[in-house]
């Protein structure tokens, strides 16, 4: 059974402590072997079912692992958190808003629909409408300019250089036809200034890069860290961009399960249809997770088992 605690604690228990609980979660996650891995993206229908890995990256910079944390995996959605604080980081709070748009749709992440219910307006960065909105905001003279600022500040994130996986990357690109039609239906509405199928592109190669669940955690605790990143000590974000990420995530991060995601686990984070899922608890650290099993809303089943041991264990909950 997951352990008792819901309530949130001021700090992380002690360095063992925490060593297990991330033996345990993994355990925990490990006993599940419900959903079903992607298959719209033909690339991902390749993937072992059966990889699980668990970390989480403290504020000070400590990181704890278990299982597969090290085996790499396309970022897919979760990168629209990131290049959401980017973008935030250089057009600012106000502009960001208004554009973009901070509410849930309550329906899918590729929906049509929550587009033409809302006047063309893409709603928020997390679903696909918005993160393609967003990812052409990012201030750039070119599409290449645009896809190297987004590559270095995914990888400032991480503390490290990240890579794009090029065969998820084309196999997405051949199939992404409804992503297509969402740019040009945001361009038809005047909602985005630059060639939508160029940001849909840039859009496809972040959603391509490769991490491993122990980067989410890193990605992660930079998040709960005020935009420092832990392990490098450099400044990624400001406070303020960190905080206002944060606060879409809480929101918006797992589409229309987030309020159901926010009652069990009680903190901001973001699902990727490869299996990712990173969670951060402000202040204290991250936690990143893999597998790429998803339920019905692309949300990895094991990664939510671990991650709602480790919340409750750790005493994360914000609430
Ligand atoms: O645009 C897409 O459909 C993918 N590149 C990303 C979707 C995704 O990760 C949804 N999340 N659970």
């Amino acid at each position: 059974a997951v352990a008792g605690q819901r309530v949130s604690t001021g700090s992380l228990p002690g360095w063992d402590d925490v060593e297990r609980l991330v033996d345990e979660a993994y355990r925990y996650g490990l006993a599940s072997v419900e959903g079903d891995i992607a298959t719209y993206i033909p690339r991902l229908a390749q993937v072992d079912p059966e990889l699980f890995g668990v970390s989480v990256a403290e504020v000070d910079g400590a990181v704890h692992t278990a299982g597969d944390a090290d085996v790499a995996f396309s970022i897919q959605s979760i990168s629209k958190a990131f290049v959401y604080a980017l973008v935030c980081q250089e057009l600012g709070h106000e502009l960001v808003r208004e554009r973009v748009g901070v509410n849930n749709t309550g329906l899918a992440f590729n929906s049509v629909v929550a587009i033409e219910l809302n006047d063309g307006h893409p709603m928020n960065p997390m679903v696909n409408a918005g993160a393609i909105a967003t990812t052409a905001l990012v201030p750039a003279a070119s599409a290449e300019e645009r896809w190297a600022r987004i590559q270095d500040g995914l990888s400032a994130f991480a503390g490290r250089r990240l890579e794009l996986d090029g065969e998820v990357y084309t196999s997405e690109a051949d199939t992404n036809q409804r992503n297509r039609a969402i740019g040009t239906l945001l361009q038809a509405y005047g909602r985005i200034d630059q060639d939508p199928l160029a940001a849909v592109d840039v859009y496809t190669r972040q959603c391509s890069l490769l991490v491993t669940a122990a980067d989410l955690a890193v990605m992660g605790a930079t998040l709960a860290d005020g935009g420092v990143n832990p392990v490098t000590g450099d400044r990624v974000v400001s406070a303020e961009v960190a905080r206002d990420t944060l606060a879409v995530l809480a929101s918006t991060g797992l589409y229309e399960r987030s309020g159901e995601w926010l009652f069990e686990i009680g903190l901001p984070g973001k699902s990727g249809v490869a299996g990712g899922i990173v969670t951060v608890s402000p202040g204290k650290g991250g936690i990143g997770v893999f597998s790429p099993r998803l339920d019905a809303a692309g949300n990895s089943v094991r990664g939510q088992r671990a991650t709602r041991y480790l919340a409750r264990a750790l005493g994360l909950d914000v609430f």
